[in-house]
C-alpha cells in the first residue's frame, strides 16, 4: 500500500498542477485596512472614455527584417509585428466594479479570471460557485473575467452579443478589442492592470487566474486575512513557482518562443498562470513596470519579468504550502472532497466537477474527521 503521504499527492498531482495547501497553524483572522500610495492615481480624472479613441495600432513593419523571419509561423510573426500594441480599445467595461477608486479599498479579494469569449458555460458555473461575489469573513469578494474577441465577421459579433447578454445580468466582464489567443494573454494582463490603476487601485488583494481551476476562495480568503502586517499595501506574490527554467526553442510547443522573440536563454522565478495570489501594492508595482519591459506572450512568466524588474521575487509566503505533482490520471470519483476542502487552487477542474465540488465542500453534513488513512486505505 502507498503511504498516505504518497496517497496525498497522487490526489493533487493527478489533476494538474498547482496546489497551495492551507496551513492549518495560521493565525486567526483580524480585521484589516490597506492604504496603497495611489496619488498619482487618484488624480486622474474619472472619465473612461479616452480609452475607445485609440486609433488602431498599426503592424510594425520592419520587424520583417529580423534573422530568419520568414522562417517563422504566422503565430510567431505576428507577435513581432504587433508587439508593441498595448492600447486597445473597450467593449465592454466596469467602471464601477469596485465602487470607485476611494472604495475599492473595501474590495478584499478580486478575483480576476482570463476567460475567452467561447468559454460561456465555465464563466456561468464559476458564478454560482467559487466566483460568486459576496462576503466571507466580513470581507468582500468581487469577480472580473477577462475577455478579447474571437473569429472574425458574423461569428465575431454572435460572441460579442453573448457577452453583452452576460454583461447585462452578471456585470463581470471587462472585454477588448483584440484576439483572444494564448501568446495574447500578456497584453490582457496589461489591460486589466492599467483598468486596475484606473478604477480599482486599491483593492487589498487579487485572485488571478484561469477559467478552469477549482479555487478555494473561502480558504484564499482566511489565508489572507492571516497575513501578518500585510493589508495589501505590500509585496505578495505566491503561487505554483517555477524556477530555473528558460524559453521552449522547439516550434511545436504551445510554449514555443524562439530566438527572435527572447534571446535570453532563461526566464526569472514565476508563479504558474493557473492562479496566483498577489497584493494590491504588487499588482501595481508590476503595471508600472511593464511600462519599460516589451511584450513577451507568455503571460506568467512576463509577470515575474515585471517582478524582478522591481527587485520583489514571487513565493510560497509563510503559511502556504506549495507542491506540483505530474502523476497519471486518477477517475473522477476519486475526488476527495475532504481534501479539496483543504486547498486554495487545482488546476484543470471541468464545469460540472468545478460544481460538484463546490457545493460537497459546503456541505455541512461533509464529515472529514475520520482519519486520511482511513478513508484512503478503504479505497486502495
Ligand atoms: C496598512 O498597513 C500599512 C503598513 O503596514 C499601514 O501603514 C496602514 O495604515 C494600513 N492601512 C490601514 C487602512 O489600516
Ligand atoms: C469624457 O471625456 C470625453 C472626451 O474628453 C468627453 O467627450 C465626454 O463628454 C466625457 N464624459 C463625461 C461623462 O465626462
Ligand atoms: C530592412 O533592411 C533593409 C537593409 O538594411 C533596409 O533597406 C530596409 O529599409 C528595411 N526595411 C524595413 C521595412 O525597415
Ligand atoms: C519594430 O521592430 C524592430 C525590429 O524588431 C524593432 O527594433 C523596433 O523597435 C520595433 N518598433 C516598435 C515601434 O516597436
Ligand atoms: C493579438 O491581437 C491583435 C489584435 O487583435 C492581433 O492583431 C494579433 O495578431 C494578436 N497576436 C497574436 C500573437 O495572436
Amino acid at each position: 500500500m502507498r503511504s498516505i503521504k504518497a496517497r496525498f499527492f497522487f490526489l493533487a498531482g493527478a489533476l494538474g498542477l498547482l496546489v497551495l495547501h492551507l496551513s492549518k497553524d495560521s493565525d486567526p483572522p483580524k480585521s484589516v485596512q490597506t492604504n496603497i500610495n495611489v496619488k498619482e492615481v487618484n488624480n486622474k480624472p474619472q472619465n473612461n472614455s479616452y480609452i475607445f479613441s485609440w486609433s488602431k495600432c498599426q503592424q510594425n513593419i520592419t520587424a520583417s527584417n529580423i534573422s530568419g523571419f520568414t522562417t517563422l509561423s504566422q503565430n510567431i510573426q505576428d507577435i513581432l509585428y504587433y508587439r508593441h500594441c498595448r492600447h486597445f480599445p473597450m467593449l465592454l467595461d466596469l467602471p464601477e466594479k469596485c465602487g470607485g477608486v476611494s472604495k475599492s479599498e473595501e474590495v478584499f479579494l478580486l478575483l480576476v479570471i482570463k476567460s475567452s469569449p467561447h468559454n460561456y458555460d465555465r464563466r456561468e458555473v464559476l458564478r454560482k460557485t467559487w466566483a460568486k461575489e459576496r462576503r466571507h469573513n466580513g470581507v468582500w469578494i468581487r469577480r472580473i473575467f477577462l475577455t478579447g474577441t474571437s473569429e472574425t465577421g458574423y461569428k465575431k459579433k454572435k460572441l460579442n452579443k453573448l457577452l453583452e447578454l452576460e454583461q447585462q445580468e452578471s456585470s463581470d466582464i471587462l472585454q477588448w478589442d483584440f484576439s483572444d489567443t494564448f501568446y495574447n494573454l500578456t497584453l490582457k494582463q496589461i489591460l486589466f492592470l492599467e483598468w486596475m490603476e484606473r478604477n480599482c487601485p486599491n483593492a487589498r488583494f487579487l485572485f488571478n487566474g484561469d477559467d478552469d481551476v477549482f479555487a478555494n476562495t473561502n480558504n484564499m480568503v482566511v489565508y489572507l486575512q492571516s497575513l501578518k502586517g500585510n493589508n495589501g499595501s505590500k509585496h505578495l506574490f505566491t503561487g505554483h513557482l517555477i524556477t530555473n527554467v528558460g524559453p521552449i526553442r522547439s516550434a511545436g510547443s504551445k510554449y514555443f518562443i524562439p530566438v527572435q522573440v527572447q534571446e535570453s536563454e532563461s526566464y526569472p522565478p514565476y508563479c504558474g498562470g493557473g492562479g496566483f495570489l498577489l497584493s494590491g501594492f504588487t499588482a501595481m508595482v508590476i503595471y508600472r513596470m511593464s511600462k519599460s519591459i516589451p511584450i513577451l506572450p507568455i503571460d506568467d512568466v512576463y509577470m515575474g519579468m515585471c517582478l524582478a524588474k522591481a527587485g520583489l521575487g514571487p513565493s510560497f509566503h509563510m503559511g502556504v504550502r506549495t507542491a506540483g505533482f505530474q502523476i497519471a490520471a486518477v477517475t473522477p470519483d476519486e475526488y476527495d472532497p475532504c481534501f479539496y476542502k483543504e486547498l486554495l487552487l487545482v488546476h484543470r477542474f471541468l464545469p460540472d466537477q468545478i460544481y460538484l465540488m463546490w457545493n460537497q465542500i459546503q456541505d455541512p453534513n461533509l464529515d472529514c474527521s475520520s482519519s486520511r488513512t482511513q478513508r484512503h486505505s478503504n479505497k486502495l
